[in-house]
């Protein structure tokens, strides 16, 4: 069985209440999902094809096809009459996932998300907040954090909680995202200002903090959440680098988490941020925090020159006091 690609493009504010007694729910049922690769999520269906949902993370985790009552009380009549739910066959499939990280759950899309306006969360947001909790876990609190292509805002949460920032902007160009992200930071207890936009375009400076998970796979698939665009998938990274270093406060940071391509042994996006810090009041630093990932990729052309894919950390801050 070929599982159908669900888009939340309809979701609206009438589609909240909904979300937020699904959270409700899987909070008091103890949820635990960490959403696997696409590639080990469809492997591991691949073992049983065909099988219904038998648990509710076999429904909110894996996605999988599910009788009505196999869900408690009220739940599905409330997923379904806000269009949550989708009649597949006989059997009902959720348009949403829901993952745990940090403690809380985030809403995010469906498997497989190979809908354009799917709202990503997966290892990369992972490996993330572990940056950003390296980095930040002795930050003083204060000031204005901005995460550009916050997706379903698990990195603000997490910035949030160690930041303790007095304001937080978080920027995206899905509006699914943005709607999934508003319900995910009431269900922490956080409140962020939701902009939706190119970038930082709509977002002014002085910024003490910015954080970002860019796409960063080469070329224009078609899907936001992984077009990085040319420079071997490095050109949103660059153009996102520009815009918060003009923004950056004195003393404030950026912390960039991202897919980097090497290149005969070179990082060529840390050369390009190099270049662009070089005669500025910059400082830089690199950590490599996974020698390689997404290998499959460095079958296509876009990646015929390159030796792997590194996750990598790339911290800029702008020299002096806030
Ligand atoms: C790799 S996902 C990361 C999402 C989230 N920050 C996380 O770590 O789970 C990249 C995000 O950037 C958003 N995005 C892509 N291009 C963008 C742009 N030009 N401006 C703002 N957001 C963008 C996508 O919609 C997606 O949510």
């Amino acid at each position: 069985m070929t599982l159908r690609a669900l888009s939340l493009r309809h979701l609206d504010a009438a589609s909240e209440p909904a979300l937020h007694s699904l959270l409700d729910h899987l909070k008091g049922a103890g949820h635990d999902f960490v959403p696997p690769s696409p590639a080990s999520h469809r492997r591991v269906l691949a073992r049983d094809p065909g099988r219904p949902a038998q648990s509710l993370r076999d429904v909110f985790g894996w996605s999988l096809p599910f009788a009505p009552d196999l869900l408690p009380g009220r739940l599905f009549e409330d997923l379904r009459k806000a269009d949550l739910a989708v009649e597949e066959g006989g059997m009902w499939r959720s348009r949403v996932r829901v993952a745990r990280l940090a403690g809380e759950l985030f809403l995010h899309s469906a498997f497989p998300t190979s809908q354009e306006d799917a709202v990503f969360f997966g290892p990369d947001t992972y490996r993330f907040a572990a940056f950003l909790k390296a980095e930040l876990t002795h930050a003083d609190p204060g000031g204005v954090l901005v995460d550009i292509g916050a997706g379903s805002g698990a990195g603000a949460v997490v910035a949030m909680r160690l930041a303790r920032p007095t304001r937080t902007i978080l920027t995206d160009i899905n509006p699914s995202a943005m709607r999934l992200a508003g319900v995910n930071l009431r269900q922490a207890g956080c409140a962020g200002e939701l902009v939706l936009g190119e970038g930082l375009d709509e977002v002014a400076g002085p910024l003490d903090l910015v954080i970002a998970n860019p796409p960063f796979i080469a070329g224009e698939d078609g899907h936001a959440y992984r077009d990085g665009g040319d420079l071997h998938g490095a050109r949103v990274a660059l153009e996102w680098t520009e815009a918060a270093m003009d923004r950056l406060a004195p003393g404030g940071r950026l912390l960039l988490y991202t897919g980097s391509a090497i290149v005969e042994g070179e990082d060529l996006l840390f050369q390009a941020v190099a270049a662009m810090a070089a005669d500025g009041p910059f400082e830089l630093r690199r950590q490599e925090l996974d020698p390689d990932i997404f290998g499959e990729q460095l079958s296509d052309p876009a990646y015929a020159d390159v030796d792997r894919i590194a996750a990598v950390g790339i911290i800029v801050r702008r020299r002096g006091h806030a």
